[in-house]
């Protein structure tokens, strides 16, 4: 049977989970459901439909006039909203999780309380609030050392660290009863040191095929300063760990998220179908939980989709049979390396509706992929977001890094990026970094 694949949502994230499913030799046909029109991925479609891709009605109307045999969702508020539920109830199956399971991300404490519920390693210290009962003397327990987090989806908004975001213990009071006023419950977590990473599988509720490992840059500016972003670059190592980390870390890393999918189908009934984001932080007591996501990364997903060897559609056909068992899952040796393109001012004040010209022809080694951009009077503009991401592959992360680098510097215009992602000198600081906190 021939796949009619529908890819819901319009970041850069879309644009390589329809460029994977485009390179599929079952050749299917694409579908596209999103709030807003990417260029990149109306290239690779054949319908296009504008909408709000949280109203399940809407998604559902869209795949059945269409005649969706597959569906992809890519960003975490329709996981949340129940998309995926209403999709299967229509017949149409799913790569992503059902409403319950994604509470994996759209819940910090429900993501605390499995691991603690199901005796998984990984958790810092943490506690669930929704009142300021029992906050303060918490706070001055662990004076200095504490994360607050609201529990819901809040855009990469919801979290503030001490001595970054908080730096007294009335800053944290002060987000604790900004968090009550709202209604909104949160987690007040211990602060762990030590170095990030990404760790996704695919998971057919039963049988995880893990990807390589892969660390992201939150901060806007380099050197890790500046506002918080939703990730302004990444890379991979072609051994597929990642130069600070020990193969203890990804055997850890790996456990832990086959035993979240286990409890989650023990906890919900119900197999989770889908990407099984683990964002973790390797730390002098072993891999600690930062997070779930219930779906692929952006930027990650760009550098792993692009080192995907093995046919994506089959992988995604797979998820939604639960036969994830049989199909090959084998990324390419090779090193890689992301970086966006995003507008001055970005994220606070970014400009907007900026031309946006891109290189007429690439190296070999290096894939764009467009996110905030729309077209006006037949010429590419920035929409105020994460613009345009691209990524090198190289046999070293060096190498990977070059290419990279010099087609994001192709693109003219009041952009920036973070020249700093991948470099020889980057990476020396997080090994460093690393080892000194092994050795604290
Ligand atoms: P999240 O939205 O949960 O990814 O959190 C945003 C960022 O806050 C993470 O990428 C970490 O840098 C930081 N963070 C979250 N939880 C902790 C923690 N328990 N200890 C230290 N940093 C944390
Ligand atoms: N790269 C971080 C995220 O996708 O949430």
């Amino acid at each position: 049977m021939s796949e009619t694949i529908l890819v819901v949502g319009s970041g850069a994230r879309e644009h390589a989970i329809a460029r994977a499913l485009a390179h599929s030799v079952q050749r299917p046909r694409l579908l596209c459901f999103s709030g807003v029109s990417n260029p990149g991925i109306v290239a690779l479609s054949s319908e296009y439909g504008l909408g709000s891709i949280t109203q399940q009605e809407a998604v559902v109307s869209f795949a059945r006039r269409h005649a969706a045999t597959l569906a992809v969702i890519g960003p975490e508020a329709p996981l949340a909203a129940g998309v995926a539920d209403a999709l299967w109830a229509a017949g149409v199956p799913v790569v992503g999780p059902k409403q319950a399971l994604a509470r994996i991300e759209s819940s910090k404490g429900f993501a605390r309380d499995l691991l603690a519920r199901y005796g998984i390693p990984g958790n810092p210290f943490f506690r669930r609030f929704t009142s300021m009962d029992g906050v303060e003397s918490l706070l001055t327990e662990y004076a200095n050392q504490h994360v607050i987090k609201d529990d819901g989806l809040a855009g990469g908004k919801g979290v503030k660290v001490c001595g970054d975001h908080l730096l007294s213990l009335e800053d944290s009071l002060a987000f604790c009863r900004e968090l009550v006023a709202q209604g909104h419950p949160f987690v007040v977590e211990e602060k762990l040191e030590g170095e990030e990473f990404s760790l996704m599988s695919f998971c057919d509720g039963e049988t995880l095929r893990h990807m390589p490992a892969v660390q992201d840059h939150k901060r806007a500016y380099e050197g890790d300063k500046g506002p918080n972003t939703g990730g302004m670059g990444t890379y991979t190592a072609a051994d597929h760990k990642l130069p600070f980390l020990t193969d203890e870390d990804i055997g850890q890393a790996r456990s832990i998220n086959e035993r979240v999918a286990a409890a989650l189908a023990e906890e919900c009934g119900a197999p989770y179908q889908g990407i099984l984001y683990g964002g973790f932080m390797a730390t002098r007591e072993g891999v600690k939980l930062i997070e779930y996501n219930a779906r692929f990364g952006d930027p990650e997903s760009l550098n792993l989709l692009t080192l995907l060897e093995s046919d994506f559609a089959a992988i995604c056909r797979a998820i939604a049979d639960r036969t994830l068992k049989d199909v090959p899952v084998r990324f390419s040796p090779l090193a890689s390396v992301c970086k966006y393109l995003v507008p001055e001012g970005y994220p606070d004040q970014p400009r907007k509706g900026d031309p946006v010209h891109l290189p007429a022809e690439l190296p070999r080694n290096v894939t764009l992929f467009l996110s905030a951009v729309d077209v006006k009077d037949h010429t590419l503009v920035a929409t105020g977001s994460r613009t345009v991401a691209a990524v090198g592959t190289g046999a070293s992360i060096a190498e990977a890094e070059v290419g990279c680098e010099e087609v994001v510097r192709m693109i003219p215009g009041p952009f920036f990026h973070r020249a700093d992602i991948g470099t020889e000198r980057a990476i020396a600081q997080r090994v460093e970094h690393m080892k000194a906190v092994r050795q604290a």
